[in-house]
C-alpha cells in the first residue's frame, strides 16, 4: 500500500454527514485495505466529548448503519478515531488543535499530513481555512495539508467568487478538493471510459447522428428533514448548478488527450464555457420550475412541499425543474440537452438517454422505432441499448428489441460508494474527480441568470407528488415532436 500516512480531521464530527457518509466510506476502505498503514481520524465539533465517548458514539452508529456485529476489528478501527472539542468560529482555540494535530502526527507518525474536511454548514468554509492559517496549520512545511469542502460551492455566483478568493488566500487550488459527490459515483466515471475506450461510440457521438439527449435525476424523496436549508436553495442550486451540470459535463466533453486531472476536467470546463446563456425569452420557452403538492399514494399520504418542516408555508421555492439547454460547439451545434430533476417524483432514477437520429430514409415506416442508448446511474445501474429488429413472420415490419449490461453481472466486484472513493483520491493526491474552481464559476455563470429572472415571481406549477412533474415539462418535449422516457427502477422498464 503506497498511501502517505496521514490524519483526517473532519470539521462538524457530531453532524449527520460524519455519521452516515464519511465514517462509514473510511471504515469500508480500513476493512479493504485500502487505507495507509497508519492513519488516524480527528473528530472536531464544539460539543464535549472525551476520545472514549465519541468512539463509542462512532461505533453505534456504525453497527446501526452498516448493520454490524461488534467485533474485534470494529474496536481497531474506531481506535484510530480521536476528537477534539473546539469553537470553530473562535481562532484562539485552534492553538489547542494545533497541539493535537501534532500529538496525532507523532503518535501515527503522519510526517504532518492532514486531509481537513469540512463537513460544516458553508457559513464556515471562510472561517476555518482562515484560522489554520493563523497558527500555521496551512503550511507544507512539515507534511501536505488538503481542505475538502462539499457543494454548495456558494449560493450565487458573487458568494462563490468571494468563497473562492477566501480559499485562496491559504490554500493553492490544488490543495482544496471540492465534492460534488456525483463524480464520486461509478457510472458517472464510465461515461468517460464507455466513450473513450470504445471506437463504436464516440464516432456517432456528434450532431450528425444524435437527435436529442436527455437527462433525469429523480427523487421519491421529499426534503425530509431539511426544509430549512432546501427553501433558501432550491432544486436549481441543490440539484441542477452541480451534479446534473457535471454529469451533463462528461456527456458533452471532448476526449482529454490523457487521463490525468487538469486534461479530463479541462474538457468538461469548455463544455461548461460553451452553454449557450438563457435569456428571459428563451426561459419562458425552456424552463420549466415545479412544486409538489399534497396527494395519497397507496393509502399513504404525503404532504405538500408548503407543509414541510423549515418550509415558508407560501414558499415559491422550486423542488422540480425541467430545462432545455444547447451547447454552442462543433459536437452539439442543434442538439437540445432536455435536463429535469424533481423530488417526490415516482421512483428514485438517475440516467442519461442519447436519442440517435432517424435512418435517413423511412424503408420500413414511419412507425420504426428510434435507437436509444440509456445510461443508468443509478439504481439497477447498467447500460441499455434499444433498437430495431424484424418482426418475425410476414413482411418487413420493425420491432423495437433491447440489449443490455448490468453492473451486478461483474462478479466480485466491489464498487465503491461515492464517498468511498472521494476519500481515497484526496488521500492519494488525485483532484480528477473533484469540481475545479473555474468550472464551478463557468456552471454559475450559466445559471445565474437563470436565478436572476426566476428570482422575484417564478412561474412555478404544482405537480402531486407521486407524479413525472408538471405536466408543462411533457409539453417541453412534445411540441417538438419528442417525448421523455419515464423510467422505473427497473433500468429496462419505461412508461411512456
Ligand atoms: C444532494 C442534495 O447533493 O444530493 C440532495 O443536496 C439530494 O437534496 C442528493 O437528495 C441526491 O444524491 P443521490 O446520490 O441520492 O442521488
Amino acid at each position: 500500500n503506497q498511501l502517505d500516512n496521514n490524519c483526517i480531521a473532519i470539521f462538524g464530527a457530531s453532524g449527520d454527514l460524519t455519521r452516515r457518509k464519511l465514517i462509514p466510506a473510511l471504515y469500508h476502505l480500513y476493512i479493504t485495505e485500502q487505507l495507509s498503514a497508519s492513519f488516524s481520524i480527528l473528530g472536531i465539533s464544539r460539543t464535549e466529548y472525551s476520545d472514549d465517548a465519541y468512539r463509542a458514539r462512532i461505533k453505534d452508529a456504525l453497527i446501526e448503519s452498516e448493520k454490524l456485529e461488534n467485533s474485534e476489528q470494529l474496536d481497531e478501527f474506531c481506535a484510530h478515531i480521536h476528537y477534539q472539542s473546539l469553537n470553530t468560529a473562535d481562532q484562539d482555540s485552534y492553538a489547542v488543535l494545533k497541539g493535537r494535530l501534532t500529538e496525532l502526527s507523532q503518535q501515527y507518525d503522519t510526517a504532518g499530513n492532514v486531509i481537513y474536511y469540512l463537513s460544516t454548514p458553508p457559513s464556515l468554509y471562510g472561517v476555518i481555512p482562515e484560522c489554520l492559517a493563523a497558527h500555521d496549520l496551512h503550511s507544507e512545511k512539515d507534511g501536505w495539508k488538503r481542505l475538502i469542502v462539499e457543494k454548495p460551492f456558494g449560493y450565487d455566483k458573487k458568494s462563490a467568487v468571494a468563497l473562492d478568493k477566501q480559499l485562496h488566500r491559504f490554500f493553492r487550488e490544488d490543495q482544496i478538493y471540492r465534492i460534488d459527490h456525483y463524480l464520486g459515483k461509478e457510472t458517472v466515471q464510465n461515461l468517460l471510459v464507455f466513450r473513450f475506450s470504445n471506437g463504436l461510440f464516440e464516432p456517432l457521438w456528434n450532431r450528425n447522428y444524435i437527435d436529442h439527449v436527455e437527462i433525469t435525476s429523480a427523487e421519491s424523496i421529499g426534503v425530509e428533514e431539511r426544509g430549512g436549508y432546501y427553501d433558501g436553495a432550491g432544486a436549481m442550486r441543490d440539484m441542477f448548478q452541480n451534479h446534473l451540470l457535471q454529469v451533463l459535463g462528461m456527456v458533452a466533453m471532448e476526449p482529454p488527450a490523457r487521463i490525468n486531472s487538469d486534461a479530463i476536467r479541462n474538457e468538461t470546463f469548455k463544455v461548461f464555457q460553451s452553454l449557450h446563456p438563457l435569456d428571459e425569452t428563451r426561459l419562458k420557452e425552456d424552463l420549466v420550475l415545479g412544486q409538489y403538492t399534497a396527494s395519497d399514494i397507496r393509502g399513504e399520504h404525503m404532504v405538500g412541499y408548503r407543509e414541510e418542516h423549515g418550509v415558508d408555508e407560501n414558499s415559491r421555492t422550486e423542488t422540480y425543474v425541467a430545462l432545455k439547454l444547447s451547447i454552442d460547439n462543433w459536437r452539439w451545434n442543434g442538439v437540445p440537452f432536455y435536463v429535469r430533476t424533481g423530488k417526490r417524483l415516482p421512483t428514485r432514477v438517475t440516467e442519461v438517454v442519447i436519442h440517435f437520429k432517424k435512418t435517413p430514409h423511412p424503408v420500413f415506416g414511419q412507425n420504426t422505432p428510434d435507437n436509444k442508448l440509456v445510461i443508468r446511474i443509478q439504481p439497477d445501474e447498467g447500460i441499455l441499448m434499444k433498437f430495431g429488429l424484424k418482426k418475425p413472420g410476414a413482411g418487413f415490419e420493425s420491432q423495437e428489441v433491447s440489449m443490455e449490461f448490468r453492473y451486478d453481472s461483474l462478479d466480485g466486484t466491489e464498487v465503491l460508494t461515492a464517498y468511498e472513493r472521494l476519500l481515497l483520491d484526496s488521500i492519494k493526491g488525485d483532484p480528477t474527480l473533484f469540481a475545479r474552481s473555474d468550472a464551478v464559476l463557468a456552471c454559475w455563470d450559466f445559471v445565474q441568470p437563470i436565478l436572476d429572472i426566476t428570482q422575484d415571481n417564478p412561474t412555478l406549477y404544482g405537480y402531486a407528488c407521486g407524479t413525472w412533474g408538471p405536466k408543462e415539462a411533457d409539453e417541453l418535449l412534445t411540441r417538438e415532436g419528442r417525448q421523455w422516457r419515464f423510467p422505473c427502477k427497473n433500468l429496462t422498464d419505461a412508461d411512456y
